[in-house]
């Protein structure tokens, strides 16, 4: 059988087609635009996922066996808002994941509410990307868009309503809202007071292997596929790209370098950070993770490289790189603000460090370290909750780099076991579609089926120990420029 893994990004949807022994037959991306109508905010039009998708699943059917499809699943952006009125239509265009408008939201709910009170209600605190605060804030901001909310749902789960018929969602992305009790998986009846919304307006929770629903008679005649096609609830993109690099579990840990950059490690029990600088969701497997997210990860080098230095070859420029650990100039790669671990919305990206002998080569290996030492900021987290790890999976665009893949392994001290597939979240999407007709009798075991390493890139000692002092340096950067971005903010 065949099974369709759709990853919604942020910048692409990339549809993946896989046998059932987990073989990847065809990949296909189809991009649309992204929306910054102010700085700081961040929208994308849901219509424009759904046309895309369509055709991108077209495209990957056509030249193959269309009876043989299965199963369709996702990996999606999370925590967008995407809110539907009476007739089903769009109310507003989604506020994503790396919008930063609701910070008077989230004072509001961490400081009024009080953090001790969101955690126990849901095990997380409130970051500006997260989904609550922005319902929040189209009931201040937008009351006339609120009162005609009628449904509530995430990226990935409009396009699942649009393919079924059915209102859902999973555990992994429900998490990212701010108002699911993560600990019992049911929705909270305290957030949704909070928020001022009813619970039947959220969408019906299941575990991401689950089926929800069948393709609609007209969906399934327009992709020309079967009406038996069955869709599976699927994963916010970490927990995804986590199943699609065989991360699940206990004690497995994945690093995706995409438009975001995420540290996800995942667990058999349910676990807080005491001071929730790392995210508690549930995983994709049953189970749950831990997981720390810097907003703009892959973004800054493309940002850098095409923007700025406006070139498109990524690996010529890396090619003159040398002098790994050696490096003076410094990137704190805050472009859209930062969410862990210090959810400020204000950080902006900032270089330092620079001299009259400072080369272009400087400064793109400053960006690319900037973000492996954030990263390792949110390591340090993990660290001081007693989580020991050694080793790591990789994915994402940023992981196709092999110097970026060094960086991390030497700047983190993990070894880098790198995946036959970078393609994380649209290769779990397909997993999961597969658990969900019964191919494979859980995630872990399609995990263990399908998912090969094919390379590990160790830490140096000596490497380790040039990166460790530069990272003493870094992270005395954020908090001497904190006081700054305070003052730049407007
Ligand atoms: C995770 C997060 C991002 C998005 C990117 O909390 O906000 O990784 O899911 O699509």
């Amino acid at each position: 059988m065949l099974y369709i893994g759709v990853d919604l990004g942020t910048s692409a949807v990339k549809l993946l087609l896989m046998d059932g022994e987990g073989k990847i037959q065809k990949i296909v991306s189809k991009e649309y635009p992204i929306f910054f109508p102010n700085p700081g905010w961040s929208e994308q039009k849901p219509e424009d996922w759904f046309v895309q998708t369509m055709e991108g699943i077209k495209e990957l059917v056509q030249g193959a066996d269309k009876s043989q499809v299965a199963g369709i699943s996702f990996g999606g952006q999370m925590h967008g808002l995407v809110i539907l009125d009476e007739n089903d239509e769009v109310i507003r265009p989604a506020l994503l994941w790396n919008d930063g408008r609701t910070f008077e939201e989230c004072d509001y709910l961490n400081n009024v509410i009080g953090k001790e009170k969101l955690s126990e209600y849901t095990a997380n605190i409130s970051f500006t990307g997260f989904t609550a605060p922005k319902i929040l804030w189209v009931k201040n901001k937008e009351p006339e868009n609120f009162a005609k909310i009628r449904k509530i749902m995430l990226p990935k789960d409009y396009i699942a309503y649009k393919l079924t018929g059915v209102h859902c969602t999973d555990f992994s992305d429900a998490s990212g809202m701010l108002l699911l009790d993560v600990k019992n998986r049911r929705w909270s009846a305290q957030m949704c007071d909070i928020c001022g919304i009813r619970e039947e307006m959220l969408p019906k929770l299941f575990e991401s292997y689950e089926c929800v629903g069948r393709l609609k008679k007209e969906i399934a005649q327009a992709l020309g596929l079967s009406e038996n096609v069955k869709v599976a609830a699927g994963a916010g993109d970490n927990a995804a790209a986590a199943v699609g690099t065989g991360t699940v579990g206990e004690g497995m840990c994945n690093i995706s370098l995409g438009t975001s950059g995420t540290i996800f490690i995942s667990s058999k029990k349910f676990g807080v950070d005491t001071y929730n600088a790392l995210h508690a969701f549930a995983h994709a497997d049953g189970y749950y993770h831990l997981m720390g997210c810097m907003l703009s990860a892959a973004s800054c080098n493309k940002w850098w490289m095409e923007d700025i230095i406006g070139t498109g070859e990524y690996g010529k420029e890396q090619q003159e790189i040398t002098g790994l650990g050696e490096n003076h100039v410094y990137f704190l790669p805050y472009l859209m603000g930062e969410r862990s671990p210090h959810n400020n919305p204000n950080a902006r990206g900032t270089f330092i460090g620079m001299t009259m002998d400072t080369k272009r080569s400087d400064m793109t290996q400053a960006v690319l370290e900037g973000v492996a030492f954030a990263l390792r900021d949110s390591l340090e987290v993990a660290k001081s909750l007693g989580i020991h790890l050694e080793r790591t999976k990789i994915c994402g665009g940023g992981a196709k780099s092999p110097l970026w893949k060094k960086m991390i392994a030497n700047i983190l001290n993990l070894k880098v076991d790198v995946i036959e597939s970078e393609e994380g979240p649209a290769l779990g999407g397909a997993m999961l579609a597969a658990v969900a007709c019964g191919e494979y009798k859980n995630v872990e075991e399609a995990a263990a089926k399908i998912v090969r390493i094919v390379d590990t890139v160790d830490p140096d000692p000596a490497l380790v120990e040039k990166y460790e002092a530069r990272y003493q340096q870094f992270k005395e950067i954020y908090p001497a420029c904190k006081p700054l971005f305070d003052i730049i903010k407007n």
